[in-house]
């Protein structure tokens, strides 16, 4: 077993891919993005459960050796649920994300975007609550901000305008950390960063994921030891699309993308 496996809803948990490679630049790792059944951020958690499943036997068939779940929808709807069916490590992008939020907050007031799947679940409120029953938390669903980095408006009026407006009650509770609850959101941050004010600490859950991900492959005895081998991309539909994408989320172009059958 040799490769790291990483999930998502689609083309976004590149942000995560793009960390894990910075800061384990000798892991190889196999991606699977569900291009076919993306958003997940709508969707029911029965549906997010069972498609997660069928993702993670695709990636088991292709031998890896702990499995990231990218997908803040997921990690935040269905974790302990898909963890409770597998043996393989499964690391997801809530925890590591709340403990950097609650350790970097001063004022106790925490704030955390995601999509409306994310933010109803309460997995993020939860989590932070028991970490320190002393922070305040805003949550806002952010659900444009999905649509506005798939079609490249990083940008300009439209995503500033709308940025306002979700950003709204958590600038109101006066949050000096923000967590980016969802894959997507890193690629805003100039926006989000703007919107909020330069004294918020964006919490970027990729960063945080890739060292917990370190740190159960140090524990585990399974850090890759030679160099990698090359990376692989699999989607469940319409790989030119994925590709035509995949520079903005990953910071540089992917080569290619293969369909698979989950
Ligand atoms: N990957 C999803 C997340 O991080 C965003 C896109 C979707 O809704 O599927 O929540």
């Amino acid at each position: 077993m040799s490769a790291i496996g990483v999930f998502d809803s689609g083309v976004g948990g590149l942000t995560v891919v793009r960390e894990l490679i910075r800061q384990l630049p000798r892991e190889t790792i196999i991606y699977f993005g569900d291009t076919a059944r993306v958003p997940y951020g709508i969707k029911s958690r029965e549906t997010i459960i069972r498609f997660s499943i069928e993702n993670i036997l695709f990636l088991l068939k292709q031998d890896v050796k702990l499995i990231c779940v990218a997908c803040n929808t997921v990690s935040s709807c269905a974790l302990p649920v898909i963890k409770s069916h597998f043996r393989v490590p499964i690391v997801g992008v809530i925890t590591p994300g709340v403990r950097e939020a609650v350790y970097a907050t001063r004022n106790k007031r925490v704030g955390v975007i995601g999509t409306k799947g994310t933010i109803k679940s309460g997995s993020y409120q939860s989590q932070i609550r028991q970490l320190d029953p002393q922070v305040k938390v805003t949550a806002a669903a952010c659900p444009l901000f999905v649509p506005f980095v798939e079609e490249g408006w990083l940008s300009g009026g439209p995503v500033l305008e709308v940025a306002r407006s979700y950003l709204k009650p958590l600038k109101d509770a006066g949050a000096d950390t923000v967590i980016l609850g969802c894959t997507h959101y890193p690629v805003l941050k100039p926006v989000i960063q703007k919107v909020l004010g330069a004294g918020v600490a964006l919490i970027d859950s990729a960063k945080q994921v890739a060292i917990e991900v370190k740190k159960i492959l140090a524990q585990e005895d399974l850090l890759g030891r030679g160099g990698p081998s090359r990376h692989k991309f699999y989607v469940s539909d319409n790989p030119e699309w994925f590709r035509e994408l995949a520079a903005r989320f990953l910071g540089k172009p992917v080569r290619e993308v293969k369909k698979a059958n989950v």
